[in-house]
């Protein structure tokens, strides 16, 4: 990865870190995938003290590792229905902060905390920023599934007009990825999405769909850490 896109993950986690994680904030939902490294390198830099009074919600088992391997209070959102806030990566967001997140499947858990918190921050570097959902984001939607339901769900998949979903395999030997809570993946591709919330709608009805990794009116504002080193916020 280069390390211009890493720097642009950086500055817009320090970002959302230095904006919202205040004096006041108590309960803090920890997104997956690489850029939530930076969430946590940034919270590191501000001292135990100041991470002392907040307990933080994990969204996976990889977030669970970053909170618990970090030395930070490790809290879950059964405990915790309502957080201060969550901040959490994306793989696309478009112009009215819809997001496809998903790309690590931990989709499920990533939308129970991001609903949970009273605001929810995605940070993501330049690659991210759409007018469209699909527009830059081309290994589909992905869809979480209870595993005896997948060959039914691609064929329903198919006839709402989706082009090519797939099974998302591990490799060949080990057979198809399987989520943290036991379920497979389906990665789904519709083109360009101009009505994200009908589609989620559409394919949230399927029987078997767990969760969907369509994020529709749930996030409150975005950074973009840019190419130029810079960070836009979106709300
Ligand atoms: C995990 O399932 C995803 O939703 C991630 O939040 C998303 O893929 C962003 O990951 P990166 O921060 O690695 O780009």
């Amino acid at each position: 990865m280069s390390s211009l896109i890493e720097e642009a993950k950086r500055r817009a986690a320090y970002r959302a870190v230095d904006q919202h994680i205040t004096y006041h904030v108590r309960l803090v939902g920890i997104g997956s995938g690489s850029t939530i490294g930076y969430v946590v390198e940034r919270l590191l830099q501000r001292g135990k003290e100041a991470n002392a009074r907040i307990v933080f919600i994990p969204t996976s088992f990889q977030s669970r590792q970053l909170i618990v391997d970090n030395g930070l209070t490790l809290g879950d959102v059964d405990q915790y229905p309502e957080l201060d806030v969550t901040i959490d990566g994306a793989d696309e967001v478009d112009e009215n902060l819809n997001a496809i997140k998903g790309g690590g499947g931990c989709h499920l858990r990533e939308k129970v905390v991001a609903e949970a918190a009273k605001k929810f921050i995605i940070i993501a570097d330049y690659r991210k920023n759409a007018k469209t959902l699909g527009e830059k984001w081309k290994q589909g939607i992905p869809i979480e599934v209870v595993p005896f339901t997948y060959t039914r769900v691609i064929k329903e998949l198919k006839d709402l007009g989706c082009e090519n979903p797939t099974l998302r395999m591990a490799n060949a030997k080990a057979g198809p990825v399987i989520t943290d809570n036991g379920n497979f993946l389906i990665d789904a591709h519709f083109g360009l999405v101009n009505s994200p919330g009908e589609l989620l709608r559409k394919i949230k009805l399927l029987t078997g769909v767990v969760e969907v990794g369509l994020f529709v009116d749930v996030a409150d504002v975005v950074y973009f850490g840019n190419e130029d080193g810079s960070v836009s916020e979106k709300k």
